[in-house]
């Protein structure tokens, strides 16, 4: 049975505007025909509208790398969910370790940016993971059950259709260390167990969790192999054509 991925390059603080309107011209072109899976591209907010006039009409979403969690106002240096929406952007990413690790967001603030985002109709992509000592110390799941717990609190079971969980452990991020495809899976089988929980089974047999950490083109395969694994989000390999388009092509 041929399966359908969510493909996902989270560019971080990559990029100028040419760089970036090459890219996602190279990609616009080159994944035209590739009905297969789903993608995504995540630009820093300066090169959104660059890249939204790129890949609007084509099957490449456009998504964020944070927002505010207020709606709008005197907020200096934040971005708003209404100029997101203004520049074409359907998806955003939230919780990103790099989010919550580097600029201490919690879990309740995440929380609230996820509920502003959907109120404003946006696809969420929640990143969860634990660090490498939280790991050692055994603690994997009940990090995870408390990022995706604390970050879904209040969220309607019917709004869950525009929730992605990406499950990324710390210290895979950047690191060339890629989870086992069977480390990974059984994290993803334990998701897929707390959205059951919290939501019941149906919801949690349609939830897309994709993996990511130090995904490249020689690994995506074996990880996509998963049962659990429906997708992959993608730091520094989906910078470049050369590695991002094996991945978003794999079969
Ligand atoms: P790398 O693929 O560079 O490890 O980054 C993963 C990531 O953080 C994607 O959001």
């Amino acid at each position: 049975m041929s399966r359908n991925y969510y493909i996902a390059g989270n560019w971080k603080m990559h990029m100028t505007r040419q760089q970036a309107a090459e890219l996602a011209q190279a990609l616009v072109n080159e994944l035209r025909d590739v009905s297969k899976h789903r993608y995504l591209i995540a630009p820093s907010f300066t090169l959104l509208e660059t890249v939204s006039a790129v890949i609007e009409g084509t099957n490449i979403r456009l998504g964020a790398q944070n927002c505010s969690p207020e709606e709008q106002g005197a907020h200096t240096g934040e971005v708003s969910v209404l100029q997101l929406k203004d520049l074409g952007v359907q998806t955003i990413i939230l919780g990103h370790s790099e989010r919550r690790h580097s600029y201490k967001e919690d879990d309740e603030l995440i929380n609230k940016k996820v509920k502003l985002a959907l109120k404003h109709g946006f696809e969420v992509i929640l990143c969860i993971g634990e660090l490498l000592e939280e790991r050692e110390a055994g603690k994997v799941e009940e990090v995870c059950e408390t990022q995706i717990v604390k970050g879904l609190e209040g969220v309607k079971a019917s709004d869950l259709s525009s929730i992605v969980i990406a499950y990324e452990p710390v210290w895979a991020i950047g690191t060339g260390k890629t989870a086992t495809p069977e480390d990974a899976e059984a994290v993803h089988a334990f998701v897929r167990k707390v959205i059951e929980r919290l939501y019941g089974e149906d919801i949690a047999s349609k939830i897309i969790i994709q993996y990511g950490g130090s995904v490249k083109p020689d690994n995506v395969k074996e990880l996509m192999a998963m049962e659990n694994i429906g997708g992959a989000l993608v730091g520094g390999a989906s910078l470049k054509i050369d590695s991002f388009l094996p991945i978003a092509r794999f079969s």
